[in-house]
C-alpha cells in the first residue's frame, strides 16, 4: 500500500547527514536496521485479553489519537478510540475468547469493501500501541456491537474494535505455519523477502488460521487470501506486518 513514510512507528526523522549516502550497501543496512527493530516488535505482540485496572497515560492517548486523525484523513477509514469505557466488553460470550476488564479500544469502522484497509491501518496501530508498552487484542466477534455500533453515522460499517490496555501479561505467541506453507521462499530469496515472510507469519489472524500466501514474482509480491472468517481484513494485517518486516516498499501484485 501506498505512504509507507507516515505509517512507521513514530519514526524519528532521520538525522542530518553530513554526506549523502549513495551506496546501495549502506541503503540496505539501514534497511536491514529497521527491519529488524520491527520484528522483534512484532515477536513481542500477543492478543491479550484480560488487562489491568492501570489507566493508559494522556500522553499515549494522544498519540494514539493523532495516529487515528492521520489514518481517517488519508484514508477515508472511520476509526475511533474509546478510553475507560467498560461497556463494550462487559457481557462476554464464553465459547471464544472472553475478556476481563477490558476498558479501552480501538474501533475500526468503514464503507463496505474496506476490510483489507481495515485490517492494515488496525494493524498499524496494534503495533504501535506495542511500542507505547501496551496490549491489544483483534476483535470481530467477542464483544457488544450494539454498544460500539451506535457512535457511527449511517452508511459506516463496523468491522472490528481491537482491545487496548496494559494486559495482565503480555500473552502468548501462536502456533504457527512452517514459511514454506504460507510463502514460496527458498534458501536463495533475498533477504528482505526472508524477513517479511517471517514478519507476515507473526501477524494475527482470525482464529489464528494464517489463510494466506506469498509469492516472490518478476521482483513483486502477490498475495493470495483464502476464505475463513475475517480473512480480507486479514490479509491487510499480513501485508502490513510483510512491508514493515520487509523495511522497503512493496511492489504487490
Ligand atoms: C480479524 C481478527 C478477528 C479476531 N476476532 C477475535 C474475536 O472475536 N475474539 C477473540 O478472542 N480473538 C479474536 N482474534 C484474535 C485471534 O484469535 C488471534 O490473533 C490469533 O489466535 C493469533 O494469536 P496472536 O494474536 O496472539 O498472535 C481476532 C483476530 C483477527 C486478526
Amino acid at each position: 500500500m501506498e505512504n509507507t513514510t507516515e505509517k512507521t512507528l513514530g519514526a524519528a526523522e532521520p538525522a542530518e547527514l553530513t554526506e549523502p549516502i549513495d551506496s546501495t550497501e549502506t541503503a540496505e543496512l539501514t534497511e536491514t536496521a529497521k527491519s529488524m527493530d520491527m520484528l522483534k516488535l512484532m515477536e513481542q505482540r500477543h492478543s491479550v485479553r484480560r488487562y489491568s485496572d492501570k489507566a493508559i497515560e494522556p500522553e499515549k492517548v494522544q498519540l494514539l489519537q493523532a495516529k487515528i486523525d492521520w489514518i481517517n484523513a488519508e484514508t477515508g477509514l472511520v476509526f475511533k478510540l474509546f478510553t475507560e469505557e467498560p461497556e463494550a466488553f462487559k457481557a462476554n460470550k464464553p465459547s471464544y475468547g472472553s475478556f476481563k476488564g477490558c476498558r479501552n479500544y480501538f474501533a475500526l469502522g468503514g464503507r463496505k469493501g474496506d476490510d483489507e484497509k481495515v485490517g492494515y491501518y488496525g494493524e498499524l496501530l496494534v503495533l504501535l500501541a506495542q511500542e507505547l508498552g501496551l496490549n491489544t487484542c483483534w476483535v470481530a466477534l467477542t464483544f457488544e456491537k450494539s454498544v460500539v455500533k451506535k457512535v457511527f453515522e449511517d452508511g459506516v460499517i463496523l468491522f472490528d474494535v481491537i482491545a487496548l490496555g496494559y494486559g495482565e501479561d503480555g500473552g502468548v505467541p501462536h502456533r504457527s505455519k512452517a514459511p514454506e506453507k504460507l510463502s514460496n521462499v527458498t534458501e536463495d530469496s533475498p533477504e528482505w523477502f526472508k524477513r517479511g515472510v517471517e514478519a507476515a507469519a507473526l501477524a494475527p489472524t482470525a482464529i489464528n488460521q494464517q489463510k494466506f500466501f506469498l509469492e516472490l514474482k518478476d521482483g513483486g509480491v502477490k498475495a493470495k487470501a483464502f476464505i475463513g472468517p475475517c480473512y480480507k481484513t486479514d490479509l491487510g494485517i499480513v501485508k502490513y506486518h510483510f512491508e514493515m518486516g520487509a523495511g522497503r516498499e512493496i511492489k504487490w501484485l
